[in-house]
């Protein structure tokens, strides 16, 4: 089965605004036409209104990195709802909220958001009407402990809980391994195949393999211009979702690049 490749940059909480409207207008003067790819950006919800304005009449489309699933009466939150207002037409769930944000134990490790959380996030989401890219990923010692599979079927199921195969049909999925993030260090395209492979075996336990071979999986972690061909060349790699090579335009448009090279 064909799926169209998808690639969105995470801004994270890079960038002043005048460096985001310059940012677009770069990517922008990039890209030519309609290119045969979907393209996404994700500014901090600060930025939401400037950055729709700036992607108007555009083929890139706008994400939020988080939202709260409840509606109203959460200090400091953002909703579903308010992110659709902008016009954004997808929401990413970003792994590293499992693993950066929130109390850390005594070994030092984060104990972010859990798979209940992201599960009621993606309902919000889908229910908004958006595309939720929900992330996945094991960390080093999960990695070194061999544990990636078992971990990757956890989040997914737990993630993904109460779906039917319609609404899974919507979503997107991103494999991030923890260890990869910001780290410079990138999965190999083995590495990323093997896991891709094994998160649509489980989607395809979970809801049917004609909806898993439908579901588009990106990879996450380092991705930069000189590896985005091998990556996404990978058959089960249907895109990436990329952080800091996301704020330099011509980085981000060779990763578009490597996309439509890839997949063509
Ligand atoms: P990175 O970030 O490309 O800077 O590793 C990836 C992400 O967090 O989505």
């Amino acid at each position: 089965m064909s799926r169209r490749p998808f690639i969105a940059g995470n801004w994270k909480m890079n960038l002043d605004l005048a460096s985001a409207r310059a940012l677009i207008a770069d990517i922008r003067a990039r890209i030519a036409g309609q290119p045969p790819i979907d393209i996404a950006v994700c500014p901090p919800s600060i930025y939401f209104f400037p950055t729709a304005k700036a992607l108007a009449d555009s083929p890139i489309a706008m994400g939020a990195q988080n939202c709260h699933h409840e509606k109203a009466a959460f200090t400091g939150e953002v909703s579903p709802a308010m992110v659709r207002r902008r016009a954004a037409s997808m929401s990413s769930l970003a792994i590293e909220r499992r693993h950066t944000i929130g109390p850390k134990d005594a070994a030092g490790h984060v104990h972010g958001e859990s798979d209940e959380m992201v599960a009621l996030k993606v309902r919000a989401v889908l229910d908004a009407g958006l595309v939720p890219i929900v992330c996945v990923g094991e960390t080093l010692d999960e990695r070194d402990a061999n544990k990636t599979e078992a971990v990757l079927t956890r989040q997914i199921h737990g993630s993904l809980a109460g779906l039917d195969s319609a609404a899974a049909a919507q979503l997107v999925v991103a494999y991030e391994p923890v260890w990869a993030i910001g780290t410079g260090r990138n999965a190999t395209p083995q590495q990323a195949q093997d896991a891709h492979a094994h998160i649509r075996n489980v989607l395809a336990e979970k809801f049917g393999r004609s909806i898993a071979d439908g579901i588009r999986i990106q990879y996450g972690g380092s991705v930069k211009p000189d590896n985005a061909l091998t990556l996404l060349s990978c058959p089960d790699v249907d895109g990436a979702l990329v952080g800091g090579a996301s704020l330099k335009a011509g980085d981000f448009v060779a990763i578009i690049e490597a996309g439509i090279k890839a997949k063509s």
